[in-house]
């Protein structure tokens, strides 16, 4: 028996089901490979076939839901849809089953480790031979990101214009590449930098400044040189972390000369480079860079510490992996001055308590003394920084 018909609704098939087939459960279309809804469960079935041959009543909304949250990456409404396949599942004494999926739900998300990319060409290095860049491809989007409205859109602004570079280059026209992300630690920069990577399918290769600085002399414009030639073998994302380093650096060492002319020459590889990568520096000592410097970047982009509903948001992106009891909400007040790094470690430590105490859910409790914790590290830092 098939309910292939659009037009009908899924309540309307599921009454017409049950007075079909009182003793078996109930066909509710057909799924994944073909096979009615209600036949047993084979060997070999996916999880969501079987789901909905075991349980037999996983009613086809529940079933779409639950797809549909997974395929928007929204993980609130995919735990909601899941839930509620699990209370079907007990409602109608399939608590095998229902504990197997609840398992299975609670089990920690594993986190996909960025691998290493395979370049074509091998990687630069420094005199002493360590690399100058790490490259990796990125697994983050931009739905990782919790951004400020204006920053999201001048960032998705430069990813329409990396699509659109055709019909750029059809009025003479580039994408902007060499971008300034410019902001307080932990809001962060390097965070949508591998979204970038991540949303456009290009690996980000890291600068890694360490090796690229060196203290012979006219060295690290050579690396630097270096540096951009290798990204003539494709497309990348050029991450150059913690940019003002390079700055300071050179100003500590008293060595201004040289700074000027590794910057310059910095600035002209950036302006003179004919490649397809975006690069990317970032700071949080913008005032150590001249204003000269800021001008010759296509695009600078502000970071800024989080609102209170950003915050409220970060919290609630970062619970949605685990049950949790805590309105999200009437917590962020408590997190004003935190960075999106601290309050996403607020979310993380608070995960870890529930799962030391072998709770079932985040409590207030758990995260009151996250926050807590984060407050004396925060007193801890602060402190030392001035007694600097
Ligand atoms: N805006 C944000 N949205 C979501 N998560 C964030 C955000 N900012 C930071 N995080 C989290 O905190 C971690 C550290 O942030 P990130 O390294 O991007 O900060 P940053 O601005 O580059 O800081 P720094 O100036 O110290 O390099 C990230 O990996 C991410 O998990
Ligand atoms: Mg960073």
């Amino acid at each position: 028996m098939k309910f292939a018909d659009p037009g009908r609704s899924a309540g309307k098939v599921w009454g017409e089901a049950v007075r079909a087939q009182s003793d078996v459960p109930s066909p509710l279309g057909v799924i994944g490979n073909g096979r009615e809804i209600g036949l047993p469960a084979r060997e070999g079935d996916n999880l969501v076939t079987r789901l909905a041959y075991d349980v037999g009543m996983a009613r086809s909304d529940q079933l779409k839901a639950l797809l549909r949250s997974h395929k928007e990456g929204d993980e609130q409404s995919f735990r909601t849809a899941a839930e509620e396949i699990i209370q079907d599942a007990k409602k109608r004494r399939h608590d095998l089953l229902a504990k197997e999926l609840e398992a299975i739900l609670d089990e920690p998300v594993r986190t996909r480790r960025p691998a290493k990319v395979a370049t074509l060409r091998p990687l630069p290095v420094g005199r002493d031979e360590t690399p100058l860049l790490n490259v990796r491809n990125s697994t983050k989007s931009l739905h990782d990101v919790v951004l400020a409205k204006e920053t999201t859109d001048v960032v998705v602004g430069l990813l329409d214009e990396q699509r659109s570079r055709t019909a750029l280059h059809a009025y003479g026209l580039e994408p902007r590449r060499s971008i300034l992300f410019s902001g307080p630690s932990g809001t962060g920069k390097s965070a949508t930098a591998e979204a970038l990577g991540g949303e456009l399918g290009w690996p980000v290769a890291h600068v890694q400044l360490a090796s690229v600085v060196s203290s012979y002399l006219g060295e690290t414009a050579k690396n630097l040189a270096q540096i951009f030639s290798f990204l003539e073998s494709g497309s990348y994302v050029l991450l150059f972390d913690e940019f003002d380093m390079l700055a300071r650096d050179r100003n500590e060492r008293g060595d201004h000369g040289e700074l000027k002319r590794v910057v310059s020459a910095l600035l002209q590889l950036i302006e003179t480079t004919t490649n397809d990568s975006i690069i990317i520096a970032t700071t949080n000592h913008a005032n150590l860079l001249d204003s000269a410097l800021w001008r010759r970047f296509d695009e600078v982009i502000p970071f800024a510490l989080p609102s209170e509903a950003q915050r409220a948001e970060l919290l609630s992106r970062r619970l949605s992996v685990v049950r949790s009891d805590v309105d999200t909400d009437s917590v962020s007040p408590r997190l004003d001055g935190f960075s999106h790094a601290e309050v996403e470690s607020v979310a993380l430590d608070s995960i870890r308590l529930m799962v030391r105490n072998l709770d079932r859910s985040v409590s207030d409790e758990h995260i009151s003394y996250a926050i807590e914790r984060m407050e004396e590290r925060r007193r801890t830092i602060l402190n030392s920084n001035s007694l600097e």
